[in-house]
């Protein structure tokens, strides 16, 4: 990809934080009587596309506990946003400090941290709601995180971009193969989910573009150790992100083997664990990042499968 159609690309996305921007206090109506929250809603059941939803055991506690698990893992995945989005502003507010005069890269990578600002508000909101003060997100990888992206940033900015894609993947997968698949949910998650949506969609184009445009003319060795660290990356940012923390299973006493056959041991859920993965495989194969190694470690990881012809391929199939 050359610079001057990278720029375009900068433009364009820049235009669309304009005209396609959403504001969690004028575009969420929070009072509204359907919004509220109540502890006997069954729309906030686990749905099938959440691993521990899916389980057996889950699905034969009673009605109340589903619910009440329901709500707690909701807000927990909210947190779990908060965090990474946390994180990821830093990270991007520490990579503009060497962005020159005069590069377009300022104003489209300012737009996207001002979107993420947003969504830590849109997602406290809801977590509030939701009423679980106990709900925790990253815990102490979160610090973990913070001192590998400082460097990474610095130093290896391309896997800084990695890092990024690795959250955004998988919430947005999630998010879509939701509202897609036509699951009953509490308008309030709904509403939430359409608007990450919509925003996500450009962050994951930049994070694709970026990558595009970076990756081919990186040093050869740099470039090897990134094409083994991609799938490490995607395959720790995905628990990070799908899998509840321990206080989640204590306080529900969710059965060790639960968890494991949920995460990822039962051929459901691994399908799913590959599907997340599906557009970042046609991107890896697109830059040149799946080298016989590199493809190797995608196995190991259970996240290889077939790469997708067109973004977001899996989750239209879904639906
Ligand atoms: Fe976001
Ligand atoms: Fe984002």
């Amino acid at each position: 990809m050359t610079l001057s159609s990278y720029h375009e690309v900068l433009q364009s996305l820049s235009e669309g934080s304009v005209t396609k921007r959403f504001d969690p206090y004028v575009d969420i109506d929070w009072d509204s009587p359907e919004f509220a929250v109540h502890s006997d809603d069954p729309r906030w059941i686990m749905p099938d596309e959440d691993p521990l939803g899916r389980h057996p055991w889950y699905k034969a506690q009673p009605v109340e506990r589903q619910i009440a698990m329901g709500m707690w893992r909701q807000a927990g995945i909210a947190k779990v946003g908060i965090d990474f989005e946390q994180l990821l502003i830093r990270g991007l507010m520490q990579y503009l400090i060497s962005v020159p005069n005069g590069d377009p890269e300022f104003r489209y990578v300012t737009h996207e941290a001002a979107e993420e600002c947003n969504h830590t508000m849109m997602f406290q909101e809801m977590i509030n709601r939701i009423g679980y003060r106990d709900v925790i997100g990253m815990g102490s990888i979160d610090r973990t995180l913070t001192m590998i992206i400082w460097p990474a940033v610095k130093y290896f900015p391309e896997l800084f971009f990695t890092l990024i894609l690795g959250g955004e993947e998988p919430i947005d997968h999630l998010q879509k193969s939701l509202l897609r698949g036509g699951a009953d949910l509490h308008p309030m998650v709904a509403r939430v989910m359409q608007i990450h949506v919509a925003e996500e969609a450009r962050h994951i184009s930049f994070a694709h573009e970026y990558l595009h445009r970076a990756v081919p003319s990186m040093h050869p060795i740099s470039k090897s150790v990134l094409s083994v660290a991609f799938p490490i990356a995607m395959r720790v940012m995905l628990s990070m992100i799908a899998t509840p923390p321990r206080q989640f299973v204590d306080k529900f006493d969710i059965p060790a083997e639960v968890m494991r056959e949920a995460y990822w041991a039962s051929p459901g859920s691994r399908h799913i664990k590959r599907d997340v993965f599906t557009d970042v495989r046609a991107l890896v194969t697109d830059i040149g990042l799946m080298n016989p190694v590199a493809h190797r470690v995608w196995q190991l990881l259970g996240i290889d499968g077939p790469a997708s012809r067109y973004r977001s391929e899996p989750a239209r199939r879904v639906a």
